[in-house]
């Protein structure tokens, strides 16, 4: 049988962290679909469209290819987005004991209302304290992110403050 996974996440934007954690879910498993959920409990620096554009430009620059797909969902909950496409397992990446906090809830809710898993995976210790949220922050007040994002994404936030 074909294992497919799901990688949520907001990615605004999406970090080295994230991509560490999209590699590595791309070698435990066949399939992997890293899908873009608007969380409403944050305020989004990037369009939806662009976050995924940022992921597959990422992706392919890393010669991460062959098994993932991007994609975004906004229709529902996550899960339903898992049985549509036949996933079964979810994938996150746990940095911290407050990961660990904000994480549990969601698991455990997602496997009562559908019986999807979530398996976690512990981050390469160099990107353990890179964030979406650090990255904002300092790209917002013209500090230099590039050793937390991939180059996609520090060439796209270049472009966006020279304009
Ligand atoms: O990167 P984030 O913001 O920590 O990701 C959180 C996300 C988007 C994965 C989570 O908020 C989510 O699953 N949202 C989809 C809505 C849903 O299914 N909610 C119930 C699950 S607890």
């Amino acid at each position: 049988m074909t294992s497919l996974a799901v990688v949520p996440g907001s990615f605004d934007p999406v970090t080295l962290g994230h991509l560490d954690v999209i590699e590595r879910a791309a070698r435990i498993f066949d399939e992997v679909h890293v899908v873009v959920v608007h969380n409403p409990a944050k305020s989004a620096m990037l369009p939806v469209a662009r976050r995924v554009e940022l992921i597959e430009q990422s992706l392919a620059e890393a010669g991460i290819n062959g098994n993932v797909t991007v994609t975004n969902w906004s229709v529902g909950l996550l899960v339903d987005y898992c049985l549509e496409v036949g996933a079964t397992v979810l994938v996150k990446g746990i940095r911290s004991e407050v990961d660990v906090t904000y994480e549990t809830p969601m698991a455990i809710v997602n496997r009562n209302l559908a019986n999807i898993e979530t398996v976690f995976l512990l981050p390469n210790p160099a990107h353990a304290y890179v964030s979406s949220s650090l990255v904002r922050q300092v790209s917002e007040l013209g500090g230099d992110v590039s050793a937390y994002v991939p180059p996609a994404v520090t060439r796209f936030l270049d472009e966006e403050s020279a304009n």
